[in-house]
């Protein structure tokens, strides 16, 4: 009985002392092994008288079940340990920051320009793009501009290579001329359709002209509300019976839908363009909010001048209508609140990550 003890607590020892699995499984065969003690007590029953053997064979069983009770715990707890090891190893600290892709946003004039293009494409406007280095012609002659108008200057426009001497190419100074390149394109297109071969001014039925522009445009000027490249989208409405009555409505209805404020008011201010007779410019002011109670310029506009029409390639007798050119950087810094237009063109991912 005494020696069944011993052999118990040396194995509960020696299996304490194995470090890992390998040395458990070795300790383990020197008890329960082919040659092992137990069985070597085991095979030494056969000796005993028939008297002994029924108890000495119960003692060395609740032995070997200790032993192998003793085994598993020691196998568990080397797993345990390895598993522990594992985890500490591979231990991750889930407070840290994750690594993000950044993910990329529109500018927010372009989200301005969206917007613009969807209240007037739900306006029934198509929406048109032209070129930024123009024409001399474009620019300035078909908008019946005249040579000595101020614009015309190099103090105020960017004069590029090509065009003739006396009429030198330009990057674009507002996107008006879009209101002559699409409507001369719009009456051709037209005139094909319906086989007129005529190429004096048309004075036919034509579905009308409903068009916006909208693009970058340049000008020497740059201060907190003036940058050399900004932006502008042309309005262009021209049929047999378009009136300024009309102009009103459709840009009241742009702006309460833009700046999401039914009770913004609108001013037609008496002004002077080239290219529209009567001309006015457009002024907004907000009933509530911080900008509240002050008159802010959005737009010039007016009725197409009979000159611009006949360069569109229309009778000024029969077609009629009204443009308008707003600011899309203004309308962003209204919208946003945003006092230094500087700010939308440095590119400073912390201003901008603030319109996503
Ligand atoms: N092109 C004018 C500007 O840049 C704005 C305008 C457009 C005025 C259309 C009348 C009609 O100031």
């Amino acid at each position: 009985m005494n020696e069944l003890n011993t052999v118990v607590a040396s194995a509960q020892a020696d299996f304490n002392q194995a470090g890992t699995p390998a040395d458990l499984e070795n300790a383990k065969a020197s008890y329960l092994g082919k040659s092992g003690r137990i069985t070597e007590l085991m095979k030494g029953l056969a000796a005993l008288p028939v008297d002994q053997k029924k108890s000495q064979g119960a003692a060395i069983n609740l032995a070997k079940q200790a032993i192998e009770a003793a085994l598993n715990a020691r196998r568990q707890a080397l797993a345990d340990e390895q598993l522990q090891v594992q985890l500490e190893a591979e231990a991750l600290d889930v407070t840290l920051p994750g690594r993000q892709r950044g993910q990329g946003g529109l500018h927010p004039v372009s989200i301005t320009m969206e917007r613009i293009e969807a209240i007037f494409g739900s306006m029934g406007f198509e929406v048109a793009q032209g070129p930024e280095i123009e024409t001399d012609w474009f620019n300035f002659t078909a908008l019946n501009t005249p040579e000595d108008h101020p614009a015309r200057s190099m103090h105020d426009t960017f004069y590029v290579e090509g065009g003739s001497a006396t009429a030198p190419n330009l990057l674009r100074t507002h996107t008006s001329p879009m209101q002559i390149r699409h409507a001369v394109q719009h009456v051709k297109k037209h005139r094909a359709a319906v086989g007129d071969g005529g190429d004096g001014l048309f004075s036919g039925t034509m579905p009308e002209i409903r068009v916006i522009a909208p693009g970058r445009t340049y000008r020497v000027d740059s201060d907190a509300t003036h940058s050399p490249m900004f932006h502008q989208c042309e309005g262009l409405w021209v049929g047999e019976n378009v009136s300024f009555k009309d102009l009103k409505f459709v840009f009241t209805d742009f702006c309460r839908i833009f700046f999401e404020s039914s009770d913004l008011m609108l001013r037609f201010r008496p002004s002077f363009f080239p290219f529209t007779e009567p001309s006015a410019e457009i002024d907004i002011q907000f009933q509530s909010g911080p900008l509240s109670g002050r008159w802010l310029e959005v737009a010039g506009s007016g009725q197409v001048h009979p000159n611009v029409v006949r360069n569109m390639g229309l009778d000024p007798e029969r077609f009629i209508g009204f443009a308008f050119g707003m600011g899309p950087d203004r309308l962003t810094m209204l919208r946003y609140g945003v006092s230094d237009l500087r700010l939308f063109f440095d590119g400073d991912i912390r201003f901008l990550s603030q319109f996503q």
